[in-house]
């Protein structure tokens, strides 16, 4: 099969891109500025929407595969329109079903995450099997007369693709997750190797914030040594970026001041260049995949029902096992121990309140028109994704 996209060249030709960039503080830009109000990020009807026609109509990844890694274990998960959970069959494979007890309504999974034989519901004692099959009603021959095949659990769709589980969070849907990535960003990621890589501790935060502040915080490299001096900031370039659109996904490359060294020669990509830089991937509508040398950080955004003011944020920390990093176990545990302390502490300490605190401030209904610059391409694209699916659905 012929490869649709050419990695190695598109990592050359963006590596040379920033090269010249960073020689004329320069970046890959929009082709105009533009306007938005506070409405965005606080109207309920906006958010209704959101939560319908993005996230009840297309994939988003909502665990790491290893995350289930034998037969009947779970995770749980509060998904925009339904609390979820996945759960791996005996086959292997993947199902997903929304977390109410067919009875009255009971959650079912209180967890984030365990192992289970058979769900059994608190408040009767209903039990289902992992496929999601009614198989006891607790005192059945006073219950009366219903037909207990049509009771399962409500499934949602779900897929396993590249290393990870991706659901639509709607139970009228399908799911095709190839189909929703498009040719070259399904060969971007199958490339990387995902499904060998291990979920090191995944962490779920809930903000009030809205998870596209959030996403936008999180796409914007505009900011780095502004607001993130002296950590982030002291490591890599600011304002920076060479881009690849494919139309509704995109991938980008910034770098790490380690890069310097090459600017004004003529260099092209080999491996070692991952070491100077950070590859991005944006997945719509909700996901930034950053490429590191040694590790994948994966962080997903989504909304928490309706609600404009608060969001889930899940990071992701995607890493060699201990046998194939040839690490010792104690080692490698205190090596990604102490990578999540850096991000955290970066996370709490400098973008949670600068995000948070710009919720709060367009809480204010005089907050006035506000601009993205045409440096701040990512914002542009993730914009022109989520105006789409909302205008006119993921086949348009
Ligand atoms: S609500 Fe689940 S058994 Fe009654
Ligand atoms: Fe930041």
């Amino acid at each position: 099969m012929t490869a649709t996209v050419d990695l190695h060249s598109v990592r050359d030709r963006a590596l040379k891109t920033l090269l010249s960039h960073l020689e004329g503080s320069r970046t890959d830009q929009f082709r105009e500025i533009e306007r938005f109000e506070r409405d965005d990020y606080q109207d309920p009807e906006l958010a209704e929407a959101e939560r319908d026609r993005i996230f009840g109509a297309v994939p988003f990844i909502v665990a790491h595969s290893s995350e289930l890694p034998g037969p009947h274990d779970f995770v749980s998960a509060d998904l925009p329109r339904n609390k979820a959970i996945v759960v791996r069959q005996k086959d292997g494979t993947v199902k997903a079903f929304v977390n109410a007890c067919r009875h009255r309504g009971a959650e079912l999974v209180t967890e984030p995450s365990g192992r289970c034989r058979i769900f059994s519901c608190p408040y009767h004692r209903w039990a289902y099997d992992p496929d999601g099959r009614l198989r006891t009603v607790t005192l059945d021959d006073t219950f009366g007369e219903f037909d207990r095949s049509k009771l399962g659990l409500v499934e949602l769709p779900v897929e396993e693709r590249h290393g990870f589980v991706w659901i639509v969070d709607n139970a009228q849907r399908g799911i095709d997750v190839a189909g929703w990535l498009g040719p070259e960003m399904d060969e971007i990621l199958g490339s990387f190797g995902i499904d060998r890589l291990v979920s090191v501790d995944p962490h779920v935060y809930r903000r009030p914030a809205n998870w596209k502040i959030l996403q936008d915080g999180f796409l914007d490299n505009y900011h780095v040594k502004y607001a993130h001096p002296n950590t982030a900031g002291k490591m890599l370039h600011t304002n920076a970026v060479a881009l690849e659109d494919y139309g509704r996904h995109f991938w980008f490359l910034t770098s790490r001041k380690s890069i310097d060294q090459f600017i004004g020669q003529d260099v092209s990509w080999t491996p070692s260049m991952i070491d100077h830089t950070i590859e991005s991937c944006f997945l719509a509508p909700n996901t930034m995949l950053l490429r590191h040398a040694t590790h994948i950080e994966l962080l997903t955004f989504r909304p928490t029902g309706a609600d404009p003011g608060e969001a889930i944020m899940e990071m992701r920390i995607l890493a060699p096992s201990i046998e194939d990093s040839g690490l010792e176990a104690g080692h490698w545990h205190k090596r990604w121990e102490k990578n999540w302390k850096i991000l955290v502490s970066i996370l709490h300490d400098e973008d949670f309140p600068i995000l948070d605190g710009s919720q709060r401030a367009l809480s204010s209904l005089d907050a006035g028109t506000m601009l993205l610059g045409r440096n701040e391409l990512a914002g542009h694209l993730f914009r022109r994704e989520i105006r789409r699916l909302l205008d006119v659905g993921p086949e348009g």
